[in-house]
């Protein structure tokens, strides 16, 4: 894996480094790590979709619909689905818009002031991909997949460079996020070689004769993970075509956004040498050898109803710009409509060494108002959160292959270096990995859905109250973390809704192999089941359920929405409904009424891992508060939230 040993003493010890640390771990939504559905404590296969850099121990399996494992049905696979805002920008202030609240966790530190300074360079990219959702999947469709093995890729060369391989290295049952092209056409990429990369020597030879995208100080001998690209995985603002979307930087200082905004794709079109000769990575290159450099745009979504340029250009919605030109994963003109420029502003703080909350206790968060999609249709998404971190031992945006180590100039920073700050010449040796110094972490969702919403309310906020955590005590589920509700105290106003929902795995088992922690998954109820419920508590210090009769919550809510698509359903039929996990729908007159349907076990255990949730819109101030029966076990684990409405 590391080129650069010369001893194997030294190639240990380097090992022993990358897989100590830990990293970015996401929990709402729930990141991946690479998992799929294993039931072990350590993921499979850290190779399946894209590169953390992360402990193999982090990370949660995708949700399950039903109180059976979905194993190789990905259609019992529950995503989250998330109302998308309505048409916000026709709309003054806030309304309109749907909030999502991502949590994460980072072990090293960002965000801060001259009071609180941190120890590193830091910024959090936050990104999501989607299509339109479909009912007749292709290869190209994003999938979870059944399996944690890697898609296949076959190495071009020059014999087989024109044949299709992707159709025989794709495989449906394997998880797919960035498509084949995206990374064949790394593969064929020349690196760009302005980069610097310290003293580790990169493959210099793709099979085809030249160094590729695929190496990067990072990754320098082009390890695979998923179709991700390793170049684009490592810098950003990336200066090629990308399929992701920016939705925020949180960068060290605010005063290096526009470095990032005005770069971002979401905003500037990328270039790329026309597709036989997609190996040339700049404009002059690209055409010294023949080939044609085009420029691509990112977009919000496509409007191909919009047939013609003149058709295209004449759509004039208020807040939207639609462009007739060639997206990044297209060849020829097409009518898009637009991104916006992403947010960017100073990271939360938080300490190093430490995966955990931010100031005040309260976690490492950011609100991303999600997309309204022109279309009204169904998209599937991945969000992806990546945190990158340097030092200032050379200037991280100075420092270029004028300073790599093959030069006459020696690298800044060499392969654990020995200092001298001993008068008498007694060398100390530092631990400095060159392919980390300068790292970038990562963690990303399982698919999702983003949903347009029900038909009457366009307007009004939505805020996702979600259920974050799995099963196991508190070092059993480490570096994830145990249930809670989360945002753990949801502040809102009057009017504003509220769409309840979760997802938990039944494979959530964490046995052996455990890898450097704990085996184990503590908890009420059948062993690897992630189970979840909502009932009113009337003090959140007291763990006994509020009883019907004495409610508050339940009597000043009205349901807007909801999974079984029967929005006047009485306060009393919901609460049975939520208490229950999904499992009843009413009390008496239905189909799974409490009257007919077969008795819930106490633990829930035969009722749904996943619910699809309701829409509530509060009518009244107050207080409310409520906690999940199965999981609150006090003085081991607390899973209780409130809602302020203002
Ligand atoms: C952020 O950047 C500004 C302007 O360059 C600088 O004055 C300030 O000290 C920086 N803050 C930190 C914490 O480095
Ligand atoms: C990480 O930071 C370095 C500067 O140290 C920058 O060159 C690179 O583009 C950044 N990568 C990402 C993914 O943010
Ligand atoms: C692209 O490839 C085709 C054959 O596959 C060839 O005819 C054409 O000359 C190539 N164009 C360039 C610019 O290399
Ligand atoms: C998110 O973090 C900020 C501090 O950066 C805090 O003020 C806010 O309450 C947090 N939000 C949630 C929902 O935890
Ligand atoms: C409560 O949590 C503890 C610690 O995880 C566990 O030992 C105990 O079995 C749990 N449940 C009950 C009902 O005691
Ligand atoms: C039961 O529901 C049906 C259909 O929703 C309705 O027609 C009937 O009146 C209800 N019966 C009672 C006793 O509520
Ligand atoms: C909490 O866990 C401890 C063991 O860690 C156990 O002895 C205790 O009974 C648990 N409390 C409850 C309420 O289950």
């Amino acid at each position: 894996m590391w080129k650069h040993g010369t001893s194997a003493h030294l190639v240990l010890l380097v090992f022993a480094i990358s897989i100590v640390n830990a990293d970015i771990y996401l929990h709402i939504p729930r990141g991946s790590n690479n998992r799929l559905n294993e039931n072990t404590a350590t993921r499979k296969n850290a190779n399946r979709l894209f590169d953390s850099q992360n402990n193999n121990r982090g990370g949660y399996n995708v949700g399950d619909k039903t109180d059976a494992a979905s194993g190789d049905n990905a259609a019992n696979q529950y995503n989250m689905k998330y109302l998308q805002s309505g048409s916000w920008k026709t709309m003054s202030g806030d309304q309109g818009k749907s909030f999502l609240t991502i949590e994460w966790t980072n072990q090293h530190g960002c965000g801060g002031d001259q009071n609180n300074q941190q120890k590193q360079n830091c910024a959090l990219i936050l990104q999501y991909m989607c299509q339109d959702d479909t009912q007749s999947p292709t290869a190209d469709t994003l999938r979870n997949g059944v399996t944690t093995d890697t898609q296949g890729y076959t190495k071009p060369n020059n014999n087989n460079i024109a044949a299709d391989r992707k159709t025989t290295d794709v495989n449906d049952k394997r998880g797919y996020h960035e498509s084949w092209d995206w990374y064949n056409k790394c593969y064929l990429r020349e690196r760009n070689k302005g980069l610097f990369v310290a003293d580790q020597m990169l493959t210099a030879n793709n099979g085809l004769g030249y160094s590729s995208a695929i190496y990067t100080r990072q990754n320098p001998t082009g390890n695979r993970y998923g179709y991700e690209c390793p170049e684009e995985r490592d810098y950003f603002p990336y200066w090629h075509p990308t399929p992701w979307s920016d939705i925020a930087i949180l960068a060290e200082n605010a005063s290096v956004c526009s470095h990032y905004t005005s770069k971002s794709f979401n905003v500037q079109p990328y270039g790329e040498c026309s597709q036989n000769s997609s190996r040339y990575n700049n404009e002059a290159s690209c055409r010294q050898n023949g080939g044609v450099w085009n420029l691509l745009y990112s977009y919000l979504e496509k409007a191909p109803d919009k047939r013609s340029q003149a058709a295209c250009d004449a759509t004039k919605v208020t807040g939207l710009t639609y462009k007739w030109a060639v997206p990044f994963d297209g060849t020829v003109p097409e009518c898009l409509v637009l991104l916006d420029k992403p947010d960017c502003r100073e990271a939360p703080w938080s300490r190093s060494n430490h995966l955990g909350n931010g100031v005040h206790g309260l976690p490492l968060n950011y609100t991303w108002t999600l997309p309204n999609f022109p279309s009204g249709k169904i998209k599937s998404c991945v969000f992806r959160i990546r945190y990158n971190i340097s030092t200032d031992d050379y200037d991280p945006y100075k420092t270029d292959y004028k300073q790599n180590e093959e030069f006459p100039k020696k690298s800044p920073i060499k392969q654990n270096p020995y200092v001298y700050v001993m008068s008498n010449q007694s060398p100390l040796r530092l631990a400095l990995n060159t392919a980390q110094y300068g790292r970038v972490f990562q963690d990303r969702s399982h698919v999702f859905k983003l949903i347009p919403r029900p038909v009457g309310l366009n307007q009004g906020r939505i805020y996702n109250l979600n259920v974050r955590g799995k099963r196991g005590n508190i070092v059993q589920t480490y570096p994830a973390v145990e249930y809670d509700f989360a945002p753990n105290t949801l502040e809102i106003k009057k009017e504003d809704m509220v769409h309840i929902q979760w997802t938990g795995s039944n494979t959530h088992n964490n046995n052996n192999p455990a890898g450097d922690g704990q085996a184990g998954d503590a908890g009420e109820g059948k062993g690897g089941t992630d189970r979840s419920n909502f009932v009113e508590l009337s003090d959140r210090s007291s763990n006994f359920p509020t009883p019907f009769e004495n409610t508050q919550l339940w009597k000043n809510v009205k349901v807007e929405w909801i999974y079984f698509g029967k929005n006047d359903i009485s306060p009393q039929d919901l609460a049975i409904n939520m208490a229950s996990a999904g499992y009843y729908r009413c009390a008496i007159n239905c189909t799974d009424s409490v009257a007919s349907k077969a008795q819930m076990n106490n633990l829930l255990d035969n009722a749904p891992a996943s619910y699809e949730g309701a829409l509530l819109r509060f009518k009244k101030e107050g207080s409310y508060h409520y906690m999940c029966t199965r999981n609150n076990n006090f003085s081991n684990r607390s899973q209780k939230g409130g809602i302020i409405v203002k």
